[in-house]
């Protein structure tokens, strides 16, 4: 889950390649990296920490270059440091940048270490550097170079390289880590994402697995693992060059929260009429596909798998289908017990998660009706791999904790679920009311936006606090998880969620006037349940902060906490409506907390290796 970008062309590439990293540091920021080709040699550039740090470091010495690679690193082998930050060279004519893991670095290292290359890092990303001067030192041409490495390597791997003594060139390859080429005039680019080019172009080529692409400025040539030339489309990109600017917000995910309505909005577009869901969304043959779903298996990570729990409450409650919610890297080591007509449901706002995407290609194997994605790239690997596919059309979305993303799945599970109702017989007043309620959510999620003003002046009262419980029942349980997690993520202090009933049996202990209590309180079958939960809190002196709906009978919070009102607009939309708040309280706590609220410590937004 590192970053890359790399440029051949008529002009220096140094600012395409520093503006294509600062597009990538979602992918990770704790290092960072340049190489060019300048005077007949490799000239190199590596900072500690972000891309900003690069910029100052390159700022003070300059290197300018027609060829270049670049790599913003989020560490996996080797501490974040310059000696392991990318690119890595071999011999002085070999450079390389890498997203992925190499699985078996360590036997390789030893060979070649016998070989006599000299390591300077502990990553295992210089391996394939020595592997490629290896094979240019027998004669390869830099091309058949990197297919010969790549034979070598077990794991994932994404790669730019380039060699010295072919000075108007740089390969790529790709399996298990995404990388796209973009098509320029006179010059040619690669990069983990269209983001990262699109103020370059909008003319894309999707690799395959396995692919090795070789591009200079006038011309670029795949061939597949086995060195067969192959044609692979050139696609033109509808994302547009400012859909990634920050405008006027303080933060991407501020900017990100305002955005809902809106994108929401998009995800419902041409989906649904007035009361019911237009035929065909799901793509042709989804239907007779739909018809034979007995149950449903979603597979996610993350947020994503915040969004498959709400989607299990609404499955089973309203399509009356049985439905299991797992987080990918335990179901893709489980043997999993497919039940017949299970179809496999995966969600990710990347489409390239790597243990999503594991889960995925095994289930294959499993005998599942068929596979359906719920994501945010078209270009993914999730979507070109799956049977079924939604778009959430949320857009690109850049802060490391997810919100658009979340909001815009629960509106695509929402389309799914409706339509498997549809299809089980669902009663066609509740069907048309609920699909009138779905059509509403961007409306409503406005309206709670509105109650920012509110929720940052909460949050002054979060600032001096290490831990938070989020409660929540139902439906709501996911919530209060999606609550919690956004708090920890940005701002860190300990969040835990749990469903409200479960307080008794055991974190009822933590509770005492330092510990905020934080609950989702619609106005549900739920609520009287929830409010005696409550009381269990108020009465061991625990400060509580609830979230509850406008029309729902008094709910207390005593003295010390706060009640805020929230109109959640029905009880299909609710755990979209009432998210919205929390993660707004998530993020004005990060803000005063002085963290960095679009790239937190330690995390990565796209996280593509295992
Ligand atoms: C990372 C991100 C999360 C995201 C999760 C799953 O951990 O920081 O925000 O929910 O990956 O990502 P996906 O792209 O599969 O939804």
């Amino acid at each position: 889950m590192c970053g890359i970008v790399a440029a051949t062309a008529d002009r220096d590439v140094v600012p395409v390649l520093i503006a294509g990293l600062k597009a990538l540091e979602y992918r990770g920021y704790d290092s960072a990296g340049i190489s060019v080709l300048q005077d007949g040699r490799l000239a190199r550039v590596r900072a500690k920490g972000k891309v900003r740090d690069l910029e100052t470091l390159y700022d003070s010495a300059p290197v300018a270059g027609v060829t270049g690679i670049a790599h913003t690193r989020w560490a996996t082998h080797g501490a974040p440091n310059t000696v392991n930050a990318h690119p890595h060279v071999s011999s002085e004519r070999v450079a390389i940048v890498h997203n992925g893991i190499i699985e078996n670095h360590a036997e390789l290292r030893e060979e070649l270490k016998a070989r006599g290359y000299r390591f300077e890092s502990e990553t295992d990303t210089e391996v394939i550097a020595h592997l490629v001067e290896q094979a240019l030192a027998g004669n390869a041409d830099l091309r058949s170079a990197v297919l010969a490495a790549t034979r070598r390597l077990h794991g994932a791997y994404a790669i730019a390289v380039m060699n010295r003594d072919q000075p108007d060139r740089i390969v790529g390859a790709r399996r298990g880590s995404p990388l796209v080429v973009g098509v320029g005039d006179g010059e040619h680019f690669l990069g983990s994402d269209v983001q990262a080019l699109i103020k370059q172009t909008n003319r894309f080529v999707y690799l395959d697995e396995g692919d090795v692409v070789e591009i200079s400025r006038g011309r670029f040539e795949i061939c597949d693992a086995d060195g067969n030339p192959v044609e692979r489309p050139v696609r033109k990109s509808e994302l547009s060059a400012d859909a990634v600017d920050r405008g006027e917000y303080r933060h991407y995910m501020i900017k990100e929260i305002h955005e809902q309505p809106r994108a929401v909005a998009d995800t419902l577009e041409g989906r649904l009429s007035e009361n019911r869901i237009l035929p065909n969304i799901f793509g042709v043959d989804a239907e007779a596909l739909l018809a034979r779903v007995k149950h449903v298996q979603i597979v996610a990570c993350g947020t994503s798998f915040h969004a498959g729990l709400v989607a299990r409450y609404w499955l089973e409650g309203i399509a009356g289908l049985p439905c299991s919610v797992e987080v990918a890297s335990e179901y893709r080591y489980r043997r999993a017990v497919v039940q017949p007509g299970t179809l496999f449901l995966a969600v990710s706002q990347s489409g390239e998660t790597a243990d999503t995407l594991a889960a995925l290609r095994d289930g294959r194997r499993h005998g599942y009706l068929g596979s359906m994605a719920i994501c945010n790239v078209p270009e993914s690997s999730l979507v070109r791999e799956s049977d079924l596919v939604l778009m959430t059309r949320a857009g690109p979305e850049i802060g490391v904790a997810s919100t658009k993303a979340f909001t815009t799945q629960l509106a695509a599970l929402a389309l799914l679920v409706l339509e498997l109702a549809r299809i089980n017989g669902l009663a066609a007043e509740k069907y048309s009311r609920l699909v009138a309620e779905l059509a509403s959510l961007p409306r409503v999620i406005g309206e709670v936006l509105a109650l920012e003003p509110q929720i940052a002046a909460l949050a002054e009262r979060f600032v001096p606090r290490h831990h938070a419980l989020f409660l929540g029942r139902g439906v709501h349980y996911p919530v209060a998880l999606e609550g919690a997690l956004k708090l920890k993520e940005i701002s860190y202090i300990h969040a835990e969620a749990y469903p409200a009933g479960e307080l008794k049996h055991g974190p009822l202990a933590l509770v005492d006037e330092d510990m905020p209590v934080i609950a989702v309180a619609p106005n549900n079958q739920l609520l009287e349940k929830l409010k005696s939960n409550l009381e269990e809190v108020r009465a061991r002196g625990g400060e509580l902060f609830v979230f509850a709906d406008t029309d729902a009978p008094v709910v207390q919070a005593g003295e010390r906490g706060a009640v805020l009102k929230i109109a959640s607009g029905g009880n299909l939309i609710a755990p979209a409506v009432f998210t919205v708040p929390l993660q707004m309280l998530a993020y004005h706590v990060a803000v005063l907390r002085g963290t960095d609220v679009d790239q937190p410590r330690n995390l990565a937004k796209s996280v593509t290796v295992e």
